[in-house]
């Protein structure tokens, strides 16, 4: 089966870490016959909008839309502002495409100690709901200056919004043989959307009672994934507490050169996304030391949301062997190796199993 890939480098080392990604998928091409990409770039990025006043042309989620998937870099440049590099080129995606699940995996790989310096394993995944909840755009400021100055900021909880995160957590933990979801909460003070969230979230355990269901309030959780991080298999949180507890939970892992992540679609109706966690890392750009495992793990996310878990198990495979040899390692990790060595030694592994 063929996969229309859209790539988007984007900025800084997300070009260099992307390069790496799509030689694994072209590995993975050449060592398996019954699965071929047909990939197409696009250069939608910060020197893009220089030129063009804008990230994307008019008609770019068009475009997109007519791919399997997206495998998208890292975006930020100096030279733009912030807001107008995620507000008009990530938002857009993530919301017309409907990709209300943020997807990250928090496993201690072979090879990796985590700070804790716990000898547990490590492996559950973080499902935040990704289009509302506390990062909405309603509310405002008042009085500007004054004494009374004020500013209020509305959480939108929706059922449906909370249905088919909850939904999915479930799902997957049943496809991925996991017995527990345990949901993040704090309804003892956030009263009306969080009593509402746990409200939908047991409506849905209930009808899953296969699958065992806590929650926690939120602070109590944080000090967990610190404590006994070996007892999560599924967390489910909100768009906010889930952005808190997915950097804590790749700081347990290992940093931000080791943490994927997926922006899915579950209808499957629109492309998901798929990237590394990390930003455009303008202090490392154009130096060849980005570490560009987190990518290669994001695009084999892609190919088990595309139906081959097989492959995402192979390319994981061959990151660890890399991880445990210890020979071409990125600096982040304690190594010297380029980029493009580790990219290689990835691909290697692949074209030998
Ligand atoms: P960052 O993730 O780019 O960098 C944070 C630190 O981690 C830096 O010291 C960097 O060198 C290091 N780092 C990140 N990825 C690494 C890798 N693969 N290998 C080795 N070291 C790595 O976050 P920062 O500095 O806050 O943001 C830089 C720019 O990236 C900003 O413009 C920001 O808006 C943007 N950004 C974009 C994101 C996206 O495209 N989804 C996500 C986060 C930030
Ligand atoms: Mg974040």
């Amino acid at each position: 089966q063929t996969y229309k890939i859209a790539v988007l480098p984007g900025d800084g080392i997300g070009p260099e870490v992307t390069k790496e990604a799509v030689k694994v998928l072209k590995a993975i091409e050449e060592s398996d016959e019954s699965i071929s990409f047909d990939i197409k770039t696009f250069h939608w990025n910060s020197e893009y909008y220089l030129e063009h006043g804008k990230m994307m042309p008019d008609d770019g989620l068009d475009q997109l839309k007519t791919f399997d998937s997206i495998l998208f870099g890292a975006i930020g440049d100096s030279r733009v502002p912030d807001p107008v590099t995620v507000w008009e080129l990530i938002m857009p995606i993530r919301k017309n495409f409907q990709q209300f699940v943020n997807f990250r995996p928090i496993k201690l790989l072979k090879g990796l100690q985590s700070p804790l310096n716990n000898s547990h394993p490590i492996d559950f995944v973080i499902l935040r709901e990704n289009g509302e909840g506390e990062y909405s755009n309603m509310g405002g400021t008042m009085f500007p200056g004054e004494q009374r100055e004020m500013a209020v900021q509305n959480t939108v909880m929706t059922r449906q919004g909370i249905t088919q995160i909850a939904e999915f957590a479930y799902q997957y933990a049943r496809e991925h043989g996991k017995t527990k979801v345990t949901s993040a909460t704090k309804s003892n003070a956030i009263i009306h959307a969080m009593t509402f969230w746990d409200k939908v979230v047991e409506e849905v355990a209930e009808q899953n009672a296969d699958v065992e269901y806590e929650k926690y309030y939120i602070d109590a959780l944080a000090a967990y994934f610190v404590q006994r991080p070996e007892d999560f298999q599924v967390v489910l949180a909100s768009n906010l507490f889930g952005d808190i507890l997915s950097d804590l939970g790749s700081a347990i892992v290992g940093g931000l050169g080791l943490a994927p992540s997926g922006n899915i679609n579950p209808t499957r109706e629109f492309p998901s996304m798929f990237e590394a966690v990390h930003g455009s890392a303008p202090d490392i750009a154009g130096k060849g030391i980005a570490n560009p495992i987190a990518q290669i793990w994001s695009a084999a996310l892609m190919l088990e949301h595309l139906g081959r878990r097989d492959l995402h198990d192979k390319i994981l495979s061959a990151i660890e062997e890399i991880l445990e040899e210890k020979n071409v390692l990125t600096p982040d990790i304690g190594g010297t190796a380029t980029t493009e060595l580790v990219g290689d030694a990835i691909a290697g592994k692949l074209l030998t199993k």
